[in-house]
């Protein structure tokens, strides 16, 4: 028995194992209840008396001895699963996919981008406006049909509270406030109660455009947009303005440009006409300087309003305008 426990005593501390399984098997065989080890323990009940606490000693030790090259390889194969479970930290990093800008931004973006380099700064209004600053100010006679049920959102208990429908209400929030020079753009929302259809929405976005300075003339105007036509369309495009009414402006146009889609030839988007119209124009109407405070005498100016969706969809050509507030990925993905 004494040499049996010797001899495995070399055994026992020179256990190796690789892997958990190994080490399981080895464990399975000397330690379990019917190992190599347990087994010497049953034995021991034959050694004589005499012999009993010396061998006793001997097995508690090789028991030990064993059970603690077991714990040492358990916990190296331990930390070798550890290390090689580590990341990797030269691995090159996954792509993250980078979400796009709105089309609708993107074009509000350049045109601001385009006005700015040319003095305008933005400014900016509510979109729950009241009557004067939408209609009021502006010159709209009592009357008139804009601010009928049929165009314009009012809160139900109070008339005097809407929706505003133009981004012409920033222009005299901002006359109120400033004092010539003025030249500022204000992009924004507005609202029409119009049925929503693939041509019509009853929220989309504007951006109106105003400077009022000591002698400001339709010719300002007109270099203005024509500047801002080429900058957006192409150095080719032309501008045409057409004789046209507003109650804020005198005289009023609508402006045309020469449709970039068929380089003014003639299309289904223009109509075969080789133009197409994307907003307003004119000199401010010496009422509305009146209005908001600002001497007609001294001072004009000009303003405009463009359509975003208008100016996106020639950039675009997206043929169907619910498309722009529906959210789908597979749209918006396209706009970089
Ligand atoms: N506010 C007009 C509209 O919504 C657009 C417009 C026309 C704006 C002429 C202007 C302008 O500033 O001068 O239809």
């Amino acid at each position: 028995m004494k040499e049996k426990i010797e001899s495995l005593k070399s055994v026992v501390s020179a256990f190796e194992a690789k892997t958990a399984d190994e080490l399981e098997a080895i464990r399975i065989k000397y330690l379990s209840k019917k190992g190599i080890i347990s087994e010497l323990f049953n034995e021991f009940r034959t050694v004589p008396n005499e012999q009993k606490r010396e061998i006793g000693q001997m097995l508690n030790q090789l028991r030990d001895t064993a059970q603690a090259r077991l714990a040492e390889l358990k916990a190296s194969i331990e930390a070798q699963k550890a290390e090689s479970e580590k990341p990797d930290l030269t691995r090159s990093a996954e792509p993250v996919a980078l979400g796009a800008r709105h089309p609708l931004s993107i074009v509000r973006n350049e045109i601001i981008d385009i006005f700015s380099r040319i003095g305008f700064s933005i400014a900016e209004g509510p979109e729950i406006e009241d009557d004067w600053h939408v209609f009021g100010a502006l010159n709209f006679p009592p009357e008139h049909p804009a601010r009928d049920m049929q165009d314009t959102f009012f809160i139900e208990k109070n008339p005097d509270i809407l929706l505003r429908t133009h981004t012409s209400s920033v222009q005299t929030r901002t006359m109120e406030r400033v004092k010539p020079p003025i030249r500022i753009l204000a992009p924004g929302r507005v609202y029409r109660n119009e049925a929503i259809s693939y041509r019509a929405h009853c929220m989309f976005h504007q951006v109106e455009g105003l400077y009022i300075d000591e002698n400001v003339s339709f010719a300002d105007l007109k270099q203005a947009l024509l500047y801002f036509a080429k900058e957006v369309f192409g150095g080719d495009t032309k501008i045409r303005l057409r004789p046209s009414y507003f109650p804020f402006t005198e005289p009023s146009a609508e402006m045309d440009i020469s449709c970039n889609i068929c380089g003014g030839k003639g299309c289904p988007f223009c109509k075969q006409t080789g133009w197409v119209e994307i907003g307003g124009c004119g000199m401010v109407d010496p009422n509305v300087l009146d209005a908001c405070g600002i001497d007609h005498e001294r001072y004009s100016g000009y303003a405009f309003g463009f359509g975003v969706e208008r100016i996106t969809n020639l950039k675009y050509q997206v043929k169907d305008l619910r498309m722009f507030t529906e959210n789908d990925i597979r749209f918006l993905q396209q706009f970089q």
